[in-house]
């Protein structure tokens, strides 16, 4: 086993590594490069080159993909900032819309710019009509993310004038697009799915409550606006929007750097969020509160997240980078109580079992030592099975609101100059050459 010391020289804004093989004692320097915030990173790019070694870090745990200017954690504080701004601030103060706009222009917008935005995106909500059909393609019964993620890969079969990577406006157009129409595709598919007509969007209403409209309006009757209702889904698409290099970001990215198109690259992105350890996780804790039931029976699943022979998991707890509550989380909590008060559901049970569950786990010996905190997808299902969506929305929701995340951080990579396809190496532990034996002489 060979032996590489690192020496490490850590000036002001020169700080390099040098990287010592024992064995041959041959040493590369490697700079240390320098962020606005978070921790420094070892630019490797020359490391093979001069030493044949690559790096091994499965789960890209310590490892840095690109640079971005978009959103920034710091998981051991409970910070996330989206271009600056605390996510608690924007929750606060912002609306859904107007975070959109930073994440992808890197300021809060102007009032005119606001309207402009508002204006723009109000008027890309409808689909191609064709598009419609697609859902009568499905089972009534279909998972509405198996159909979301169909939808939208077609899109680039309707949107030809906005699939062109290389030119700035058609970049833009698409990606108003996507954040446009995930909505209405999100409404469809719940619609479809309890067979009632599909509620058209209305240019009048705002983000937030034109998606309540389109999930919730039926043709007989007037729809009536719950302003706390439409300020929580605000909200909640807000706390939502991006989150720096999560798994289905990091999809979408891998796959536009092949420079596949918008469209493709977005419902990459959805099938990964789709997976119970990332944005499946607002279901998984609602199906595991339900079987939970009781407050009675949670030692004995805090027991089961605790046995390694166990595969069973506490679904909203935990964060591969949150070693401290998520903020969000906690925004989402008052959020929770504030909904659940004005639907009149402050007993709700669902609730009450899982307050008790995050008093019990965060006193135990187990989640203390691993950091094991609630994080987004906790309370987020409560909310929206108090609203009334089903719980297998909640990831269609999730995704309508990580779109915008995920656009920006699409045309980050592609405005980055340095931006190559992306490629990882291995570990290979595979057998080594040998020769093929004819099928008659294997034993
Ligand atoms: C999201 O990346 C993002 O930013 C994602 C997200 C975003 O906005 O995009 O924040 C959204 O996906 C939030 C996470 C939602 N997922 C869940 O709630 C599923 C339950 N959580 C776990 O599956 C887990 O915590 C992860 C996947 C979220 C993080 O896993 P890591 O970072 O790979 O950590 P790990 O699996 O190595 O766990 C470290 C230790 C392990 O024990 P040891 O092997 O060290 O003994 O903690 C244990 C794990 O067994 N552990 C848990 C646990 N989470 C981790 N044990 C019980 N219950 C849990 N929930």
């Amino acid at each position: 086993m060979s032996k590489v010391t690192a020496k490490i020289e850590s000036a002001a804004q020169t700080d390099s590594v040098t990287l010592i093989d024992n064995a041959s004692n041959k040493s590369v320097e490697l700079p240390l490069l320098h962020g606005t915030e978070g921790p420094k990173v070892v630019d490797i790019r020359r490391l093979y080159a001069e030493t044949g070694f690559f790096t091994f870090d499965p789960g890209y745990t310590a490892t840095g993909s690109t640079e971005s200017k978009i959103t920034f954690i710091d998981g051991d504080k409970g910070i996330l900032l989206h271009r600056g701004y605390p996510i608690e601030e924007l929750a606060e103060h912002a609306t859904f819309p107007e975070v959109c706009y930073l994440l992808l222009n890197g300021e809060l917008p102007t009032p005119a710019e606001y309207e402009k935005f508002e204006h723009t995106i109000a008027r890309h909500t409808m689909l191609h009509e064709q598009i419609t059909y697609f859902y009568r393609g499905f089972r009534r019964d279909a998972h509405p993310m198996a159909i979301m993620c169909g939808v939208v890969g077609a899109l680039s079969a309707f949107y030809h004038d906005s699939t062109d990577i290389d030119d700035p406006h058609q970049r833009m157009v698409a990606s108003h697009r996507m954040i446009a129409k995930m909505p209405t595709i999100a409404a469809m598919a719940y619609k479809f799915s309890i067979g009632q007509p599909f509620m058209y969007p209305r240019n009048d209403l705002n983000y937030a409550v034109n998606f309540l409209y389109m999930t919730s309006a039926v043709p007989c009757e007037e729809y009536v606006i719950d302003p706390i209702v439409s300020r929580a889904m605000d909200r909640i698409f807000i706390l939502h929007a991006d989150h720096e290099q999560n798994a289905s970001t990091s999809t979408v990215r891998l796959a536009g750097s092949s420079g596949a198109n918008p469209f493709a690259c977005i419902a990459a992105g959805i099938a990964s969020l789709w997976g119970p350890a990332h944005g499946g996780a607002n279901e998984a804790v609602l199906k595991m509160l339900h079987e939970i039931g009781d407050k009675s029976r949670i030692p004995e699943f805090l027991k089961r997240a605790k046995d390694k022979d166990d595969p069973f998991r506490l679904m909203g707890f935990g964060h591969r980078v949150y070693k401290n509550y998520d903020p969000r989380a906690k925004v989402m909590q008052e959020s929770c109580h504030e909904v659940l008060n004005a639907l009149d559901k402050k007993d709700d049970p669902i609730l009450e079992l899982a307050m008790e569950l995050e008093r019990i786990a965060l006193e135990d010996e187990y989640f203390i030592e691993k950091k094991l905190f609630p994080n987004i997808d906790f309370y987020s299902g409560i909310i929206l099975q108090a609203i009334g969506f089903p719980i297998s929305m909640f990831t269609v929701l999730f995704a309508v609101a990580r779109t915008v995340g995920w656009v920006a951080h699409w045309n980050e990579m592609i405005e980055d100059p340095h931006q190559k396809i992306g490629r990882p190496r291995q570990l290979y532990t595979g057998p080594s050459q040998r020769p093929y034996v004819a099928r008659e002489k294997r034993r």
